[in-house]
This record gives C-alpha cells, structure tokens and sequence, in this order.
C-alpha cells in the first residue's frame, strides 16, 4: 500500500464492468466522505462531487463539514488547506502528484530570505502557496477576497503579496496600493493570447471576455469582467449577454454549460498550436483515481503538527475577515 503514495494508482487495474459513478456513491456512504471538488476538474468528478466549488467556498466548505473524511478532488495546497482546518479528520487527495505551478514558483527557504528584506511589511499570500508559505503569512486570500482583505487595510499598511505577481499587481490597479510582489504565476493562465482573443471578439462582436485575476495585464485589459471561478460563473448565469469567451482553465465551462445551456461559451485562445486550456495537475484527479482513493483511503494528506499550527493562523484570518465580508457559502 505504501507503494500507492509514492507511485499513484496507476498500475491498479479497476475491473472495466464497473459503475463508478456507483461505487463512489456506495463509498461515500459506507465511510462518511464528502467529495469537494474544484471547478477545474473534470467532469464526471463535478459530477460526482458533494460540493464544487472556487478555493474560498471548498475551504469554507471544508471548515464546516462534519464528514469523517475528506476527499479533495482539487490540487495538493488544497487538500492541505483542508487538512490544517481538520487535523482530526482523514483528507485524501486522489493523485498525489497534483500538484501547482504557482505553488511551486515560491519555495519557503527563498521567500523567507525575501521577506527578511522587507521587516516592516504585512505578508498576505494568495492560497496558491504551500503550508510552508502559509506559516511565514499574515493573512491568507483568494481570487475571491484579495481586494477585500487588501482594502480592509490601512493605507499606509506596507505589504508583500505572493505568490502570484499577476493577482498581486491586478489588486495593486485596482487599490492604487504599491504591494511587494513575489515574482510566481499561473502556467495556465499565462498561456492565453490576447492577441488571438481581440480576433475572436472581431468575430463575435458581442461576445463579453469574461477572465481570471492570474491572467497577465494585457489580456485584463481587454476583459469586461474579471472574477474568480465562482464570481465568472455567476456573471455568465447573471447577465443578459449571450456570448463569452471564457479566460481561465476549461473545467470552468461543464458548470457554465449546465447553468447556462443556451449561452455560447467560447474557451480564450491560447497562444500555442494546442487547443486546450487544461491544467495538468488538475487534470491528474481522474474518476478512476477517486474511487481508488476512496476504496483503500489513500493517499493521505498528512502534516507536521507545528507547520499546520503555524499555517492555520493567517487561513482563520483569512476565514474570519470573508465571514464579516459576506463571502462564500
Ligand atoms: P479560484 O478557485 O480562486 O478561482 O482560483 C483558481 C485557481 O487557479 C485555483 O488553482
Ligand atoms: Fe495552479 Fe494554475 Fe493549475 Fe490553478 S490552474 S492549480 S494556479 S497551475
């Protein structure tokens, strides 16, 4: 079994008669699980999940359910987050390996070193960061709560923001504030073309461009909305337009689709021969993996009681401050 942590499920045959969909459903109830799953899954795991949702409502959800286990269709700093809300309970992650490029793009040792330059500044680090990040953090956001929490501060507060440089300079637009800004970002959502975008909207003249705060300056520029997954799928369901070229991960669109059948939801463009606009480490969580991972309750988030102590300060603030914001579920 201890094989199943290092390797993954991958050479585990699952008997090709079976109904997943079932087994994960018989699972569920014979173990007290509850599946959360992000919008950039796939969606046979949207499907199947017990909540979907963006990064401030699953650790909302999260903090809240009395489930025995945990199973965190989503990357790995989620599944983490959950578990520093829930020491006591059992959160599994279907692929390990699921990890974040932005995430990555701030190794603790070096932002420590960063931070050590700037005393007399506020750390808020988006939730895309490991527990390491997490620990040496003031306050915690997401895409759905950074401007918020950044306005809900003095003036004159001085701040670094990590890890990603394009949230952060994004919050600093709209704030007028001069954060400090680790140098991360989104592989996924740098990928789009806005060049390509301005020539698609040519092509439906009426189409909004709706995108994600991770995306670079000059595609924002170009949005008529800009919103995490949750705010962009609310704006789809909301307005009168009919048309829109959607700028953040594909999974986005199954929930677009079946809130909004009759919209036209056209994925931006990215500026590569490829066609899609995947993440791959989200897209590791397949069905096949789920159920595994349900079956034998591996792999296992597990954490080091004084790092998730240490990171579980700056997400109760984070948790708190969007309670008093009227955010979330
Ligand atoms: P939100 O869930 O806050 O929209 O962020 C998207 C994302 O990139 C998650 O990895
Ligand atoms: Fe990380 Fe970007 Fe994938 Fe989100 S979409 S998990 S930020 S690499």
């Amino acid at each position: 079994m201890k094989d199943i942590e290092k390797k993954g499920f991958l050479d585990f045959d699952i008997d090709p008669t079976l109904d997943l969909f079932s087994e994960i459903k018989k699972l569920k109830q014979e173990k007290n699980a509850i599946i959360l799953a992000h919008y950039y899954q796939e969606p046979d795991i949207q499907d199947i999940a017990d909540y979907i949702g963006d990064s401030l409502g699953l650790a909302q959800k999260a903090e809240k359910t009395d489930a025995d286990i945990i199973v965190f269709a989503g990357v790995h700093f989620m599944a983490e987050t959950a578990k520093i809300l829930n020491p006591g309970k059992k959160v599994l992650l279907p692929d390990l390996k699921a990890g974040c490029s932005l995430s990555d793009s701030c190794p603790p040792a070096l932002f420590k070193a960063f931070k050590a330059r700037y005393p007399d500044h506020l750390v808020i680090s988006y939730v895309n960061c490991s527990a390491g990040i997490k620990a040496l953090s003031d306050i915690i956001c997401t895409s759905s709560n950074a401007q918020l929490i950044v306005e809900s501060l003095p003036a004159d507060q001085r701040i670094i923001f990590a890890p990603d440089k394009n949230l952060g300079s994004y919050i600093n637009r709209k704030t007028g504030r001069q954060m400090v800004l680790w140098n991360g970002a989104c592989m996924v959502h740098e990928i789009f073309s806005t060049e390509k975008i301005v020539k698609l909207k040519e092509r439906y003249p009426d189409a909004k461009v709706i995108a994600h705060p991770e995306c670079e300056e000059q595609l924002l520029d170009v949005a008529d909305f800009i919103g995490s997954t949750t705010q962009l799928l609310k704006y789809v369901k909301q307005s009168n337009d009919q048309v829109f070229i959607v700028a953040t991960e594909s999974g986005i669109l199954h929930q677009m689709q079946i809130n909004c059948p009759g919209k036209t939801l056209l994925a931006a463009p990215p500026d590569n021969s490829c066609a899609c606009n995947d993440c791959p480490h989200m897209k590791l969580n397949t069905l096949e993996k789920l159920y595994l991972c349900m079956k034998y309750e591996l792999p296992e988030i597990t954490m080091n009681e004084e790092l998730r102590l240490a990171a579980k300060v700056p997400i109760d603030r984070m948790l708190k401050m969007s309670r008093e914001f009227g955010l979330g579920n």
